[in-house]
């Protein structure tokens, strides 16, 4: 069996008003809460999804080394993460704009304070911008808690490693809401110094919110989402994801999952295998009805990656004989298909027994260039990756289902 990998992905939620005066806690604990996400536009560029690509090693490493430290044993997934080699140059814009992420609205403090974060299953800390912090943040919103009566310097630095640097800064102790669940001193990440990663000019949303368990928690924290479950207020320990690049098409759904969207009859449900990340068995991944690389793969499901990504190996036994595909650079990264037969050669991944279709649409990324016969594919090639990293290419075309308290993740048809 091959280790899978992963990236991450990112959501979007709206924001409410900490507090809700009007409603009393019997009425929360009845409810769950739907939250638009938002996307910047439906166009990808190479350069955004090529940037995401590379990035992806670094942030499995990230989770890994937490992992190792929360557990005092390595992820057995660790081997290979990280050993991808820097960029030489750091000032590559860091582009998950291009790369076709969702994102959405948290407020946090008292009053409250709002924030755009990336949803992200690969990952499970909240990254805000500080107050402190200098350019690297401009253009981003900036969390002062020194205005907010709710939060607590936890007095403890934090330090992220990203390949076009690093963000660093303060952990602070303070109220988190997410639609109308507030969750009381929720652990989150003040950063002094940004990432150009995160640079406003090429990152809208502020900065991110990690949906997966506290083991890959670089602060050793309850992740927002456990905080909620933990607090009692959420009816179902469970959140709904639904990702589209329809206008208005997209939601978290906290505490539950929201019915109309799927249909219901397919809701196939895979065990989490190890609850750090969102692992679960892949089955299978064919093209037309013909097998690629091994069955019963490691596979992460990862909202904050664009694409799907797997080894360089399997990913070129997916392309080998598609007349004209063409790997984009030197050993790995991106591949391209002819525009005119792309969307011949979309995968079928099997969770749980159950095929489920990426379709031509969301298998083809468009265009290399403008102009360009050549389009993108959605499954890229990573050195430092085994198994799957299953992102938005595939995300977009099921209703899935993340379930804390069963550790399982769900996958349905769309209604
Ligand atoms: C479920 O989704 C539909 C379509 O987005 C939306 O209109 C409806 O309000 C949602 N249901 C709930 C209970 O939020
Ligand atoms: C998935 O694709 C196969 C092959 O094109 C097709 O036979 C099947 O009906 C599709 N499944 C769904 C649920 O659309």
């Amino acid at each position: 069996m091959k280790p899978a990998h992963t990236f991450s992905s990112l959501l979007a939620l709206v924001s409410l008003v900490v507090g809700l005066p009007g409603l009393q806690p019997k009425d929360l604990n009845t409810r769950a809460l739907r939250l638009p996400l938002e996307r910047r536009n439906n166009q990808v560029s190479m350069e955004g999804l090529r940037m995401q690509l590379e990035q992806v090693p670094a942030k499995y490493h990230r989770g890994f080394a937490a992992y190792e430290a929360n557990t005092g044993h390595a992820h057995p997934l660790s081997k290979n993460a990280g050993s991808k080699k820097k960029r030489d140059d750091g000032n590559d814009p860091l582009t998950a704009e291009g790369a076709n992420l969702w994102y959405a609205s948290i407020d946090v403090g008292s009053p409250a304070q709002a924030f755009t974060v990336i949803i992200d299953t690969g990952s499970s800390d909240i990254v805000l911008p500080s107050v402190e912090c200098g350019v690297s943040c401009d253009g981003h919103n900036k969390y002062d808690p020194s205005t907010s009566s709710t939060a607590v310097d936890l007095g403890k630095p934090f330090v992220l490693a990203y390949l076009t640097g690093n963000v660093e800064g303060e952990q602070f102790a303070d109220n988190v809401a997410i639609g109308g669940y507030t969750a009381v001193g929720q652990t989150l990440g003040a950063a002094t110094i940004y990432s150009p990663t995160f640079s406003s000019t090429t990152f809208k949303p502020d900065g991110l919110a990690g949906f997966a368990f506290e083991d890959i928690s670089v602060y050793q924290a309850s992740p927002l989402f456990q905080t909620l479950v933990q607090s009692g207020q959420l009816p179902e320990a469970v959140f709904g994801v639904k990702l589209s690049t329809t206008a208005g098409a997209s939601e978290l759904y906290v505490g539950g999952t929201n019915t109309t969207l799927y249909q219901q009859n397919t809701l196939t449900y895979i065990p989490v295998t190890v609850p750090a990340y969102w692992q679960i068995t892949l089955d299978q991944v064919s093209r037309a009805g013909v097998q690629v690389g091994t069955s019963e793969a490691v596979s992460i499901i990862d909202t904050g990656t664009s694409l799907i990504v797997t080894d360089t190996a399997t990913a070129a036994s997916y392309y080998n004989d598609i007349p004209g595909a063409i790997l984009q650079e030197s050993s790995e990264g991106l591949y391209s298909i002819p525009c005119d037969i792309i969307e011949n050669y979309a995968p079928t991944l099997t969770f749980g027994g159950r095929p489920f279709n990426v379709s031509g649409e969301t298998f083809n990324l468009g265009p290399i260039e403008d102009g360009s016969s050549d389009c993108l594919a959605g499954i890229g090639a990573s050195s430092g990756i085994e198994g799957w990293l299953v992102g938005d290419v595939f995300l977009q075309n099921v209703y899935s289902v993340f379930d804390t308290d069963q550790l399982r993740v769900g996958f349905a048809e769309l209604a």
